[in-house]
């Protein structure tokens, strides 16, 4: 968990290296699909459109999305910052105990008035973030949270929810 000074020196660090090496910097694990089947390509597009509008970003003006992508280095200005590592010696199951692990951490964070955004961009950033935090090596950087109080609170969803029979079935609820 990061604040204060050492929460600026990790940010100045992963800005800098997104501004003059964005390419040299690559997760160790890959968080999308090759080939992204649909609806989850559909979805990610959806998304994409959302976000940016709601910025008032173009998608194609690649300067102002990579100035909304550096905002993440800097926690989007939250007062805590997070970064996640899991042993890369677990298997895929604890990358599920994982993603409930930090859904709990979230969800603790909401019941005492906290806010929090996940972001996977941090992984990228593991070269820096390892000698930065001490990070032994069988860990491996899962993702980054930015904590802190929210401006407006009951604000509206962005990104609209499927409907519940688009995932799930039901069987045996007839009586
Ligand atoms: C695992 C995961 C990783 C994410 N990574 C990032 C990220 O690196 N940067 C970012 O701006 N948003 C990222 N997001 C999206 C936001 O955290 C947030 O989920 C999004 O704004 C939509 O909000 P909603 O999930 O409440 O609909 C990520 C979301 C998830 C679930």
């Amino acid at each position: 968990m990061l604040a204060g000074a050492a929460k600026a020196e990790v940010s100045a660090a992963l800005l800098h290296a997104f501004e003059t090496e964005p390419s040299e910097h690559v997760s160790e694990y890959q968080y999308y699909a090759s080939e992204f089947p649909e609806p989850y390509l559909g979805r990610r597009q959806e998304f994409g459109r959302l976000f940016y509008d709601s910025l008032g970003i173009a998608q194609s003006d690649t300067a102002a999305r990579s100035r909304q992508t550096a905002k993440n280095f800097a926690f989007f200005g939250a007062p805590v910052g997070l970064i996640v590592t899991i042993d890369r010696r677990l298997a895929t199951g604890s990358w599920l105990d994982l993603g409930m692990f930090i859904q709990n951490v979230m969800l603790a964070a909401v019941g005492r008035g906290l806010q929090s955004c996940p972001q996977e961009t941090f992984a990228k950033y593991h070269r820096i973030l390892r000698p930065a935090l001490s990070i032994p090596a069988e860990q491996m950087v899962a993702c980054g949270i930015s904590m802190g109080h929210p401006r407006e609170r009951g604000r509206a969803r962005l990104m609209p929810r499927a409907d519940l029979e688009a995932f799930a079935s039901f069987k045996g609820f007839e009586d």
